[in-house]
């Protein structure tokens, strides 16, 4: 069993929101959320974005920011690509790694996914490790083995240091972008598998890891799935984007 702590509130962009509608999007949402200290907000931009969050976010330092992804290398020929060594420096704390999209459009693969969480870490960011079946593993009856697979090729290559600091978010791909939502029973059930799989690593305490729901969480499902036993928090996509439904999502559980 998991022990209940402050909700993460977590923004995933994708590739939405460049400088000017960040810049917007501040303006409006810091009028909307006011600090909260029993919960943790932070937004995932695009990484040209990211001055511009900086900038709008400076004196509100509540609303903690993220890289969406990093490359798995330092640096490099990596046309486009991104160092995690790079992110410190614009003022984000977070970084994502191994999301569905990443996974399906860009081929990333376990190994590298625990490559990317070491980079997050070694840059001093915070990581968050995402897991989730496709529709056709969930109905093959592979839900656990799916979420085992991508979750021990992470805790295997990373230290007891690198563990402790892991954030985990189970995002099931039939729910992402989609408006379907899994129950709040499903979300229970799939995470209480990822905090199986922690058992025997050392650095990872079960009953204390932070596990995110993402899929479809809306102003509408986010107070019922808070209250699902083991949801620590929820990624959020498209009800990011606006900063009214945002601050909403952000409002739940006080
Ligand atoms: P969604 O995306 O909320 O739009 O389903 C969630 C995510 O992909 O992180």
């Amino acid at each position: 069993m998991s022990e209940p702590r402050t909700p993460v509130f977590a923004a995933n962009w994708k590739m939405c929101h460049g400088p000017a509608e960040t810049a917007a999007f501040l303006a409006r949402f810091k009028q909307r959320h006011a600090p909260r200290d029993d919960a943790t907000v932070v937004v995932f931009p695009p990484a040209i974005s990211l001055p511009a969050f900086a900038a709008a976010s400076a004196e509100r330092p509540d609303i903690r920011f993220g890289v969406q992804d990093v490359h798995t290398d330092i640096e490099g020929a990596h046309t486009g690509a991104i160092s995690a060594a790079m992110v410190p420096a614009t003022g984000a704390t977070w970084g994502l790694a191994g999301h569905s999209e990443r996974r399906r459009e860009f081929g990333d693969t376990d190994p590298m996914v625990a490559k990317k969480l070491q980079r997050l870490l070694d840059a001093g960011l915070r990581p968050v490790l995402c897991v989730g079946e496709t529709l056709e593993e969930r109905e093959a009856g592979r839900l656990s083995a799916v979420l085992e697979t991508q979750v021990k090729a992470c805790l295997e290559a990373l230290d007891a240091e690198g563990r402790r600091r892991l954030v985990y978010a189970y995002e099931p791909v039939w729910a992402i972008g989609t408006g379907r939502t899994a129950s709040p029973m499903d979300a229970a059930e799939a995470h209480a598998l990822v905090r199986e799989q922690l058992t025997g690593f050392e650095g990872c305490t079960p009953g204390r890891a932070v596990i995110l729901y993402g899929g479809s969480v809306k102003p509408a499902n986010i107070e019922q799935l808070l209250i699902a036993p083991g949801v620590d928090g929820v990624l959020v996509g498209g009800a990011s984007l606006d900063p009214d439904s945002w601050a909403a999502i952000c409002a739940a559980g006080a």
